[in-house]
């Protein structure tokens, strides 16, 4: 953490939820966020709990958002939703480039881009994802990897735009798997992170939060966001139980 930047802990909730559950978890969240001090939350959710998560947040300090995006405002996109009905929602995020988007529906670095790019120019804070897999870290290519996929967001939106954004450090091999990356190996990604951003602007560089995502869990997230470049995480299955949720926030505070 640095005192500089506000941290965030954003819940990526995939596709996880039903009614009723969500409103029992978001009802206990309300309650526990007191707690966060200084740090921010979010929760990123299924498109059809949007609604959902608006009216049970919208009085309250907790921010929500959506985990994917089009990169297309309008026509004939079957099955996609796009940035301004984010908007209407009161969507401050909007989850792009996951790993599991990229993995499964095959999302490149230019798809990735593209649909940050549409999420700035509505108004959405992108939540960039990052992150080498298992078989990259091994061959010894993470830098290379998480350089490759964050210099295409930024060649798309440009500092400026980095800005408006937040950055997360997924390691693929990390995700769901409870094998999280050592506070050490994270902070040495997000200080690369920091200094690809700082060659193209060092204020933005100063200024951006930079997540780490992959089994964060409320015993592991106060060392890691222990770390200077560290501002918060990205969770998933912890953002499904409130009392682990919460305790990951407070851990951020
Ligand atoms: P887990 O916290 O379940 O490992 O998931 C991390 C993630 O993918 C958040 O986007």
């Amino acid at each position: 953490m640095n005192p500089y930047r506000t941290p965030l802990v954003a819940g990526n909730w995939k596709l996880n939820g039903s009614l009723a559950a969500n409103a029992a978890l978001l009802a206990e969240i309300v309650k526990g966020a007191p707690s966060f001090g200084r740090a921010q939350a979010a929760v990123c959710v299924p498109f059809p709990y949007l609604a959902q998560v608006q009216a049970a947040l919208a009085a309250t300090p907790i921010a929500w958002g959506a985990q994917n995006v089009s990169d297309q405002a309008s026509g004939a996109f079957t099955g996609e939703v796009s940035c301004d009905m984010l908007r209407e929602f009161g969507c401050r995020y909007v989850i792009v480039g996951h790993s599991e988007r990229r993995a499964i529906y095959g999302e490149g670095d230019g798809a990735v881009a593209a649909k940050a790019k549409a999420a700035i120019a509505a108004g959405l804070c992108p939540i960039v994802c990052v992150g080498e897999t298992l078989a990259e870290r091994e061959s010894g290519v993470t830098a290379d990897v998480v350089r490759r996929q964050l210099a295409a967001v930024i060649d798309a939106v440009g500092a400026q735009g980095i800005a408006k954004s937040v950055i997360a450090y997924e390691p693929v091999w990390a995700i769901g798997t409870g094998k999280t990356a050592t506070p050490d190996q994270a902070q040495e990604v997000h200080a690369l992170i920091r200094t690809q951003v700082a060659d193209a602007d060092a204020g933005v560089a100063r200024g951006v939060q930079v997540l780490y995502g992959g089994s964060v869990k409320a015993g592991n997230a106060r060392d890691l966001f222990a770390q200077s470049d560290i501002d918060g995480g990205l969770i998933g299955g912890a953002s499904l139980v409130a009392a682990d949720f919460l305790a990951i926030c407070a851990a951020a505070s």
